[in-house]
């Protein structure tokens, strides 16, 4: 690990509630400060990522890793940590924060330097912030309401990169019309949600849109396609339409700090819950890997 970016240990051995930490200094999250001229402030210029943390371990830790690191080449952002030295920083962070769910968020930036549209000079050291905060899951049970928007996001959905105002006006623009999330579609064809991705079963079929530029590869997508898989279940990743969406026997959302969560109205208009087999079957093995995974 890079010396000048390891933690100061002035919290060592106190449990807390939440921690930031900017480029070696660690604190509460309220108390951090970061530099004006950080390349996430006026570019959101950089690349994040959330992982959930659940009796103290990080769920699916390597799979965000392996993401971060190919967003971080997608963008060509040269961040010194090895895979390994920031997996144990993460470690240490959550160590230190109590309670039982926690969410765990990081973001490296292009470096602070003043403001120009290229690259700073190469010897500008990229930043690194890491928030760890309480979280309240969904309960298992919990039922969506959807509205449909046009996915006004540049054509690279596949990098998680801080540059979120599209996603940030779905959100609000769902939350507006009493719904808990936004359906992104582009003429009809469905890529995702605002922060999170979609899917739906008809005729005991599991369907998403196929991973491109259009969707993030979202760790918790793959995750329910591999419990298909294990269920015999069919998994179709293709395009799919607003109307398809409209006619399935059920409709999943699934996000890292939502997990997977069924959903029963689109556009005001009832929809799915007609497959409650074939849905608690992938829920149930959802949840059990999480479970295993993050038992103490
Ligand atoms: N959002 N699509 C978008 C646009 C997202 O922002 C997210 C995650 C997902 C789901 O990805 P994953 O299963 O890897 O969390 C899909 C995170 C949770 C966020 O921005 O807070």
């Amino acid at each position: 690990m890079d010396e000048s970016h390891a933690p100061d240990h002035q919290n060592e051995g106190k449990t807390m509630k939440n921690l930031g930490y900017y480029n070696g200094v660690i604190d509460q999250i309220d108390a951090m400060r970061i530099p004006m001229n950080d390349r996430s402030n006026y570019f959101g210029d950089g690349i994040y990522e959330v992982c959930l943390v659940a009796n103290g371990v990080i769920f699916a830790l390597e799979d965000h890793l392996n993401r971060f690191y190919d967003n971080l080449d997608k963008v060509q952002i040269h961040f010194t940590y090895s895979k390994q030295a920031l997996k144990a920083l993460l470690q240490d962070m959550v160590e230190r924060v109590e309670g039982t769910s926690l969410s765990l968020y990081w973001q490296v930036s292009r470096g602070t330097a003043k403001r120009s549209h290229v690259f700073p000079d190469p010897s500008v050291n990229a930043n690194l912030m890491i928030m760890v905060d309480q979280l309240n899951l969904p309960r298992k049970d919990m039922l969506y309401k959807l509205i449909t928007l046009p996915d006004i996001r540049f054509l690279r959905c596949d990098i998680k990169s801080l540059n979120l105002l599209p996603n940030v006006l779905a959100s609000q623009a769902a939350k507006e019309a009493g719904c808990d999330e936004a359906v992104l579609h582009r003429n009809g064809i469905v890529s995702e949600c605002a922060h999170s991705n979609l899917f739906y079963l008809k005729d005991q079929v599991l369907y998403t849109a196929p991973l491109n530029h259009l969707i993030l590869p979202g760790i918790t997508r793959a995750r329910l396609i591999a419990c298909a898989k294990r269920l015999g279940i069919a998994v179709v990743e293709a395009p799919f339409t607003l109307e398809e969406l409209k006619q399935a026997d059920e409709v999943i959302v699934t996000s890292t700090t939502k997990q997977c969560v069924r959903a029963f109205e689109l556009d005001k208009e009832a929809i799915a819950l007609r497959d409650p087999v074939t849905f608690t079957a992938l829920q149930d093995a959802f949840f059990h890997e999480f479970e295993e995974e993050t038992k103490q």
